[in-house]
């Protein structure tokens, strides 16, 4: 596949109401259309988008094409005027296929027939959990550790406000009446509500803090990433086309975790060596986070995350390859035959009280491989968090959890694993998991150091500056102006 920038492109033009690079004004309905779902899609973002923040002047970068430079627009914008555009990498005319069924056939420029309401079902449940987010993080401006993180953050909304727009554009474009409808839907699900929740439960979750909101883009973001990649492999070129531009910002996204939870950690680190600290009762004590606490938090995301790559065994998945539609991470990399008919892949489970490898159909199993490929990159992160306390000479490691533990989805739902895989009864692993899980009390706890820290170049006290300000700018730069 080509890389971002080498194709030549439509050029954007921004005196467009919706900014794109898929000629939206020579397809005047389509351009309708999506222009009267713009104001519903603005009512969505004043009432679920970031709270209280219409008159902030955010320091923001807006995508305005889609090659290397394209990305470096950055500026002062108030948040409901940001430009949320339609982009797509270039198409590459000779694209063909790479795996499946279909593999070798030329890249499909519009829906097949026979996988329309698949390939619908695969658009909209990647779209609601961009909202989704916004939602979730919704209430987290109110507090700050600094401007350099409120303005991350808020990049962050307007983004995942983006790729709304970018699934909402396939869903216009491609599939009629059903699509609009679905378009629709999109704003009306809430992440959270009884009644008409997000489609993903970790999306329903709360984001109650920025301890958890840092997790969520390290854990959370990441698969993201890895749905995203996948998709980028598609057959259905406009969809590879999308989800390969969107990959471009969720780089930024993990960046903004992977940081945010080691700045934590550092802060933690350079308290307890410089009194001379051990017990979580006396880091507490100084406001900083206690590593235990963020080995805590480390084992819910990462558990409810993997719940979002679904079970273990999926026919759908299997259903998905062979028709060309989803692919594996880094597809083109991976040496066999691109069909997998015949390969088989280990799998994880129980049986009679004990986790054994069963080898399956390796079809059947592309939710676990696509898993197992996350879990590796997440394992990377884990160890270059774990070079902080081994600098200060701390012997705390923070490690992941069994696959097995907190599980609510696929083949562990329903059994009790420790975080180092024992199998336990349930009375058991519930009387341990307050050691294992974030109670309210840690909630409460990380929730009380989160002041409002708004003086340019100020950080809380309980997380240390990042090493460099955004776009080659001091840290101390005015990242959001107020009034
Ligand atoms: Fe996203
Ligand atoms: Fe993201």
């Amino acid at each position: 596949m080509a890389e971002i920038g080498e194709l030549t492109q439509q050029p954007i033009d921004y005196s467009q109401q919706i900014p794109n690079n898929v000629d939206l004004a020579n397809d005047r309905a389509l351009q309708r259309a999506l222009e009267r779902w713009q104001p519903a899609f603005l009512n969505w973002w004043n009432e679920t988008g970031p709270a209280n923040t219409a008159n902030l002047q955010v320091y923001l970068r807006t995508a305005v094409s889609v090659d290397r430079d394209g990305w470096a627009n950055f500026g002062y914008v108030r948040m409901p005027e940001y430009r949320w555009g339609i982009f797509l990498t270039p198409r590459d005319e000779n694209r063909k296929i790479h795996f499946g069924d279909h593999k070798e056939e030329p890249a499909w420029q519009d829906v097949p027939g026979e996988y329309r309401s698949q390939l619908r079902r695969i658009i909209v449940t990647q779209g609601d959990t961009e909202p989704a987010s916004v939602e979730q993080q919704r209430l987290l401006g109110a507090t700050c550790p600094s401007l350099y993180d409120l303005r991350n953050l808020f990049q962050v909304n307007v983004e995942e406000g983006r790729h709304l727009w970018a699934m909402v554009y396939l869903l216009h474009r491609y599939f009629g009446r059903d699509g609009r409808e679905e378009a629709e839907a999109l704003l009306q699900r809430r992440s959270g509500d009884a009644n008409n929740p997000r489609i993903l439960t970790a999306f329903n979750e709360k984001t109650s803090h920025w301890l958890a909101y840092y997790m969520f883009t390290f854990f959370t973001d990441r698969d993201g990433k890895f749905q995203l990649a996948a998709l980028a492999e598609s057959g259905f070129d406009p969809l590879a086309r999308t989800t390969r531009f969107m990959l471009t910002e969720e780089a930024h996204h993990m960046f903004i975790g992977e940081s945010g939870v080691a700045r934590a950690l550092q802060r933690t680190c350079e308290v307890m060596r410089e009194q001379d600290l051990s017990e979580p009762a006396q880091v507490r004590g100084q406001g900083v986070i206690d590593l235990e606490t963020l080995q805590r938090f480390v084992n819910f995301h990462y558990s409810v995350t993997l719940d979002l790559f679904g079970s273990e065994i999926s026919s759908n998945a299997a259903t998905y390859y062979t028709g060309g539609l989803k692919g594996r991470y880094g597809e083109a990399n991976i040496r066999d035959d691109h069909r997998l008919a015949a390969e088989s892949y280990a799998v994880p489970e129980v049986v009679n009280g004990n986790i054994v490898d069963r080898p399956v159909p390796a079809l059947t199993a592309l939710n676990a491989q696509l898993r197992d490929d996350y879990t590796r990159e997440i394992q990377a992160g884990v160890d270059r968090w774990n070079r902080i306390p081994e600098q200060f000479g701390l012997p705390f490691r923070i490690t992941l959890p069994h696959v097995g533990f907190h599980r609510k989805i696929g083949s562990f739902s329903g059994h009790h694993i420790a975080p180092d895989g024992r199998v336990m009864s349930k009375e058991d692993w519930e009387r341990q998991s307050t050691t294992w899980l974030p109670s309210d009390g840690d909630h409460a706890f990380v929730g009380s150091l989160m002041g409002r820290v708004i003086e340019p170049g100020k950080f809380a006290n309980w997380i240390a500056p990042p090493a460099r300000g955004i776009n080659n700018l001091p840290v101390e730069f005015e990242y959001v102006r107020f009034g």
